[in-house]
């Protein structure tokens, strides 16, 4: 269908100065296909979106990994849409599912931010996944289905959302979803866009793949139809990222 490969990295709450410069050049010296065929984008924490947007090659790009839900203003240790886009990111995170269960982010707010950082200009990667229990229940389709039409209720423009698919019991555990089981809940969540939202968005919206990706399993896992990208976490700090890169279908 033509949906530009997106591989996204989470570096989560990870890094160090002399760190962060250490990816950064190994992503600057990487020979991966041009940006035509890939869309990179990496996710520092706060800290370091500066910096890293500071040093890294133009053809990758700098998300956020979380912004607030409204204007900024006396909302103490919150990171605004606004001060994203004075910095001048252009991509973030929302709804991030250790934010969901951590800090007890809902589907409404999850749905609310993400309509006001689009709002503002960014572009959003915004997450859905299910937990184990979930799934063992049955329920995973239902659940990653609210999570999305919570974002349909508040969005009426779906250009600029890259929808990641994450299923809480495969992030960070080493237990990856199966080629099978992602491209499962991938067309499911396309089907529900196409008949909840439009064709033309289900079409075009890219579903990406997140939990446990690494430079061994990403390859059969892009081989999936529905699989238009990953979002990784701890391979994204490792040089296997590259590999990851290169995968693109
Ligand atoms: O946002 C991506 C992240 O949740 C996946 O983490 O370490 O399982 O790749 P990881």
């Amino acid at each position: 269908m033509g949906r530009k490969f997106f591989v996204g990295g989470n570096w989560k709450c990870n890094g160090t100065n002399e760190e962060v410069k250490k990816i950064v050049s190994t992503l600057n010296e990487a020979e991966v296909p041009s940006e035509d065929v890939v869309e990179v984008v990496v996710s520092p924490p706060f800290v370091f979106l500066s910096l890293v947007k500071s040093l890294l090659r133009s053809d990758f790009h700098v998300s956020a990994q979380n912004c607030w839900v409204r204007k900024g203003g006396a909302f103490t240790g919150e990171v605004s849409a606004e001060m994203l886009v004075n910095l001048s990111i252009p991509w973030v995170i929302i709804g991030h599912s250790e934010r969901r269960l951590l800090l007890k982010e809902s589907n409404e707010f999850v749905g609310d931010k993400v309509a006001y950082a689009l709002s503002q200009g960014l572009k959003v990667i915004a997450c859905v996944g299910e937990t184990l229990e979930q799934r063992e229940s049955g329920a995973t389709v239902d659940i990653v289905s609210a999570q999305t039409k919570a974002i349909a209720d508040k969005v009426s423009n779906w250009d600029n959302i890259v929808l990641a698919y994450e299923p809480v019991w495969a992030i960070g555990t080493g237990k990856v979803a199966t080629p099978a089981q992602a491209q499962e809940v991938h067309s499911e969540l396309r089907k529900w866009l196409h008949e909840n939202v439009g064709a033309q968005v289900a079409a075009t919206t890219r579903i990406i793949y997140g939990g446990s990706v690494n430079g061994a399993n990403c390859k059969e896992l892009a081989a999936q139809p529905d699989v238009d990208g990953f979002l990784v976490g701890g391979a994204s700090l490792k040089p296997e990222f590259i590999d990851i890169i290169k995968s693109a279908t």
